[in-house]
């Protein structure tokens, strides 16, 4: 933990639940008000499954990015030097890779209204999901991605499906109309179908790619895996609280839990610690901080340590603590 930093455990989804308390208990959101910002770790378990939202651990992820309105989702993607050959594409797709999902994250078909399994006037079973999105939710993402982009090689890519969603057409209007405001930076639209091709066909081409809740959802899992392993991923979630650097903000691993391989101090710990380095940036305002624990990971992987899940046949895999203690003997 660095000087000055006060880091307080508290209990959230499955941990919450099998304590008999609600995903989000009152005292974890409680604890959240009162924080600078919150290193979340993964949700999801498979006794929970088939259960109404409202009991299931993502509850707790849904309530915290909801009620803190942390609608700005940044994921970047970078691929560490020595990785390449864990990566499922081949290495000269990859040179060059440094791309950034921006995805919304409180609006679209998570958080739309009706949302529920019912009967129908037939006494059929149905369900629906309602993906709405009002013009500001997303001139506002629209902006992060903007904004991103200036600093970066200038690239805005939309990602939508406006051959079919009137949420689309909604979404690239939108784009459109904010794009002038920013004339150093060029915009690209691709539909989500070609831009799930693309990204493993031309990863590398992509700067800042600005989408949606959903198709952020299932963009990210597959770019991740260019990095050669989900558990590579860090993530901020970004909402209206603070200014620059000391914004308010929930940082996390993009990926669930695995409970396969729960217990065994095998996983892989690079999300959460580069979650880690995000939360000094964002909100500490701490950007030493944050370049410091970066370049420890670069230097880790540079040194051949391996995670069981990136470790190819023949290579020694690092249990979660040895990883880390080498990250940290770098730090
Ligand atoms: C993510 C995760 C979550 C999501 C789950 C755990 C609810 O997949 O952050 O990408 O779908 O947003
Ligand atoms: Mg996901």
């Amino acid at each position: 933990m660095r000087a000055g930093v006060e880091c307080v455990y508290a209990q959230a989804g499955g941990a919450a639940l099998r304590d008999g308390k609600p995903a989000l208990p009152d005292e974890t959101r409680a604890l959240c008000d009162r924080s600078d910002a919150i290193l979340f770790g993964s949700v999801g378990l498979p006794e929970y499954e088939g259960k109404p939202l409202a009991e299931r651990p993502e509850y707790a992820l849904f309530l915290l990015r909801r009620d803190y309105e942390l609608y700005a989702n940044l994921r970047p993607v970078r691929l560490f030097p020595g990785l390449e050959s864990a990566s499922s594409l081949r290495p000269e797709l990859l040179k060059d890779l440094d791309l950034i999902v921006v995805r919304e994250l409180t609006g679209g078909i998570y958080f739309g209204k009706p949302k529920e399994q019912r009967t129908g006037a037939d006494g059929m079973e149905e369900a629906v999901d309602t993906m709405f999105y009002r013009a500001p939710e997303i001139e506002r993402i629209a902006r992060v991605a903007f904004e991103l982009a200036r600093g970066r090689r200038k690239l805005v890519t939309s990602v939508d499906k406006q051959n079919i969603l009137e949420t689309s057409r909604l979404w690239r209007r939108v784009v459109e109309r904010i794009a002038p405001e920013y004339p150093g930076v060029r915009v690209a639209h691709l539909l989500v179908d070609n831009a799930a091709m693309q990204l493993v066909r031309r990863p590398a081409e992509f700067d800042v790619l600005l989408t949606e809740n959903m198709f952020g959802d299932i963009l990210s899992d597959e770019a991740a895996m260019l990095t050669g392993s989900i558990g590579n991923l860090p993530s901020a979630s970004l909402g209206t609280k603070g200014t620059p650097g000391k914004q308010f903000g929930l940082y996390e691993p993009i990926s669930g839990t695995a409970p396969d391989i729960a217990g065994r101090g095998i996983a892989n710990p690079t999300a959460a610690i580069l979650s880690a380095a995000m939360l000094l940036r964002h909100s500490l305002d701490d950007e030493a901080g944050a370049a410091t624990i970066e370049r420890a990971v670069e230097q880790t992987f540079a040194t051949g340590a391996r995670t069981a899940d990136l470790a190819r046949k023949g290579e020694e895999a690092l249990s979660t603590a040895t990883f880390t203690q080498r990250v940290l003997s770098f730090c």
